[in-house]
């Protein structure tokens, strides 16, 4: 059996916003700041709830949400019929036309129907068959970029059938102007500098920039720059539902966040040995109107500012020797920085046994499929391990 809450604008809707792992209580925090409702984080992300345009808003303030999905249906799907007939008693109207075009993506744990490609088709045969019992046409499927996304997510056979609200992931900003080398993504970016203890008001380095993803994160947080204000559209702009009403508060809130930019920021800094990722981290910074300076100079002449916060995310697992050798100067340069926090994202543990002080804070976070370590200290000079 289907149990289905109208979504329409206006309504409230169970909505969850996902997350890397291990910045769930990043993104809980940064929720409940933007004052959304009933923010509760758990494995994966977070849920909250609201109407369509503040899923929106979510989409648009987020820094550290990868995407918005709002729960349109739960049933029982022990197997393929049961998938196929719960997904088809959905109306699917209000969301897509034959003009649309549709894509489907799952993910299983605990469940008789494990091939997560198997799941995405029924489902989609599914759409596509209530649609055409409904209007006599069916929609085509786009796997790039789709009109209208559905995720389905299968835990101990039951499905629960989500829109995605936020179309492209919401790490793609729409300032990254190639990509090059290693970048972090913007979503993770964001939530290390919250983790970091960071307040948006002391000067911030980070000496192995690469393309300036903290450092870019770092000023537009600093300024209030909306992380969604380059996006032309969310997903659920393009929705066959989606009306004026709705246009015009989506056009508000872009309104208001474009208003709230501050001039001023704290002094935002980036360098890199590697000249090509600084050439790239200032056309980022162009693109995205930030305020950073990006220099060329290796770590061992790193100057940080007085009261100076660093956060930084060295290389890791990819030339052994070099790599030994830069996380021992790591620890002389860093050590020497009294009176500076550190923060560095660390893929290995032989980072953390090349500093001389201890953390004060290690905090596990996945990039991607890599389980890492944030350490964060506070450089007094005088602490010896
Ligand atoms: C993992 S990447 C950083 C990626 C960056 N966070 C981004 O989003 O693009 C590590 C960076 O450390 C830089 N690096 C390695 N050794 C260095 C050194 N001795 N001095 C300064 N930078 C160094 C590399 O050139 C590389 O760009």
């Amino acid at each position: 059996m289907s149990h289905s809450r109208p979504v329409c604008y206006g309504a409230a809707m169970e909505l969850f916003a996902t997350a890397a792992r291990g910045t769930e209580v990043a993104l809980r925090d940064e929720l409940r700041e933007h004052r959304f409702r009933r923010v509760r984080a758990d494995r994966g992300g977070v849920h909250f709830e609201g109407d369509l345009v503040e899923a929106g808003r979510a989409c648009l303030e987020s820094r550290v949400a990868v995407r918005v999905l709002a729960r349109l249906a739960e049933h029982d799907a022990q197997g393929e019929r049961a998938l196929y007939d719960g997904v088809r008693a959905i109306d699917w109207r209000p969301w897509l036309t034959p003009r649309l075009t549709l894509a489907v993506s799952s993910v299983s744990r605990d469940s008789a129907l494990t091939h997560t490609q198997f799941i995405a088709q029924k489902t989609k045969d599914a759409i596509v068959d209530s649609l055409r019992d409904a209007l006599g046409a069916r929609p085509s499927v786009d796997l790039q970029d789709a009109d209208v996304r559905v995720f389905v997510h299968l835990v101990r056979d039951r499905a629960t059938v989500y829109l995605d609200v936020s179309g492209e992931s919401l790490h793609r900003r729409g300032w990254r102007a190639r990509i090059g080398g290693a970048p972090l993504k913007e979503t993770l970016a964001a939530a290390l500098l919250r983790m970091s203890g960071w307040d948006r008001a002391r000067p911030l380095c980070d000496p192995m920039c690469g393309s300036g993803t903290l450092a870019i994160e770092a000023d537009l947080w600093a300024r209030g720059v909306a992380p969604g204000i380059l996006r032309d559209r969310f997903g659920f702009e393009r929705w066959a539902s989606h009306e004026a009403g709705a246009a015009a508060r989506m056009a508000a809130l872009r309104e208001t966040a474009r208003a709230r930019v501050k001039d001023e920021g704290p002094t935002i800094e980036g360098s890199d040995v590697d000249g090509r990722v600084v050439d790239l981290a200032r056309e980022n910074a162009r693109a995205a109107s930030a305020h950073v300076s990006f220099a060329v100079a290796p770590l061992s002449s790193f100057r940080a500012p007085s009261g100076a916060f660093i956060v930084t995310n060295p290389p890791y697992g990819e030339r052994l020797q070099p790599e030994e050798r830069l996380y021992a100067e790591m620890g002389e340069v860093f050590g020497a920085l009294a009176g500076r926090d550190v923060a560095i994202l660390a893929g290995t543990p032989a980072i953390e046994r090349a500093m001389p002080m201890r953390a004060v804070k290690s905090l596990p976070v996945w990039n991607g499929p890599i389980e890492c370590r944030l350490l964060c200290y506070t450089v007094s000079g005088r602490t010896p391990r």
